[in-house]
């Protein structure tokens, strides 16, 4: 089969070599996947230049994110899965077979049935994204009823947040981006309320459209750059749910304001949750896909002889939405 690997971390047109691979066959409780779509995310892009450690394994794949159709099963994995449409997550974290192949083989569980109305490119973009956004919105029991401030609204996580949180029942969703294109997507992700953080005072803005009260929830792309802001509009017994924050990667903040009203702050690793975090994950982005209420964006789409550029887009911070590969077509 053709993919992509690599045996030493740096930068991507250094080190990503495009070649053949014996096909993997699935083991017992596996799946062999023809991969049609790879999403790369930042965590991928990561883990290959070393910003996240050594690597895992000896040659890595990449790309844990993708969709495709099961072309095997192995023993104890029901056969008539085979042929079916699936979205795929975790596929490269400490793992050697990433979805930056014709086929990737990983557990059954990790590939998720798609929906007929979803392309295998959005299906690409829903695992990292999709679950990420789903873990930061119910760490906490749920966001129903609640006011939501999700930060970088048209990031992929951010995009992911706001139509998660519109199914999950939020009462109201504001959001924070930095460009009049960036309001627009996240405008028609159902934002109610968009702030453009560089012109806009964000706390005032906040604070004027919950009438003082604040956000019960913060879904938080950069937690150090910022918690001064946060804490100032955080509810009473309010979560801040924080993915990242590469701008402050030690943050100093006053605490006492945050303890006097009760507030969590909740770190979210994705690939680090429980199996039942996975499975409700799962249900509900399901769910959420079939009452046609999650469309994740698509950036750009690149064939598999190009996933070095597809990385550099990835890398550039100029991207809205999936960056996907196509190892087998469309
Ligand atoms: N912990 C986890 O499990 C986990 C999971 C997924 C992703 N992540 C990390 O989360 C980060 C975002 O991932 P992604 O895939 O969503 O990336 P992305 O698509 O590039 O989106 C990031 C968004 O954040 C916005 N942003 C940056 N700084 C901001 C700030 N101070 N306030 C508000 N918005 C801000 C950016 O827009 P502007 O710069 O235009 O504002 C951009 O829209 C990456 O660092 C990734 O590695 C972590």
């Amino acid at each position: 089969m053709r993919a992509i690997w690599y045996e030493r971390q740096g930068a991507a047109s250094e080190v990503l070599t495009l070649g053949e691979r014996a096909e993997p066959l699935p083991g017992p409780g596996e799946v062999a996947v023809t991969v049609q779509a790879s999403g790369v995310n930042p965590s991928d892009v990561k883990i290959r230049s070393g910003a996240r450690g050594a690597m895992a394994v000896p040659l890595q794949i990449p790309h844990s994110d993708g969709a495709g159709i099961i072309k095997a099963v192995g023993e104890g994995v029901d056969p008539a899965r085979l042929g079916e449409r699936v979205w795929l997550f975790s596929a490269a974290y400490k793992r050697v077979g990433g979805t930056c192949a014709e086929v990737c083989v990983l557990p059954a569980e990790h590939a998720v049935p798609l929906p007929d109305q979803i392309s295998v490119k959005a299906g690409a973009a829903l695992g990292i994204p999709a679950m990420t956004a789903h873990r930061a919105l119910f760490c906490n029991g749920g966001v129903a009823d609640k006011t939501v401030l999700v930060t970088g609204g048209a990031g992929a996580v951010g995009h992911s947040a706001i139509q998660i949180a519109k199914w999950a029942g939020a009462e109201k969703i504001i959001t924070t981006v930095s460009s009049a294109a960036k309001a627009a997507i996240a405008m028609a992700a159902g934002a109610d309320h968009v702030i453009n953080y560089r012109q806009q005072d964000v706390v005032e803005a906040v604070l004027a459209d919950t009438q003082g009260a604040g956000v019960d929830h913060i879904v938080e792309v950069e937690l150090g750059g910022n918690l001064a802001q946060s804490a100032q509009m955080i509810a009473e017994h309010g979560t801040i749910a924080w993915y990242g924050s590469e701008s402050a990667r030690e943050p100093v903040f006053a605490a006492y304001p945050l303890m006097f009203r009760n507030v969590t702050l909740q770190g979210i690793f994705l690939y680090a949750i429980t199996p039942e975090q996975r499975a409700s994950a799962v249900a509900d982005i399901t769910s959420a896909l079939e009452a046609g209420l999650l469309r994740p964006l698509i950036d750009s789409v690149w064939p598999l002889e190009d996933t070095v550029k597809a990385h550099e887009r990835v890398e550039s911070g100029e991207r809205s939405g999936a960056v996907i590969v196509q190892p087998s077509g469309g």
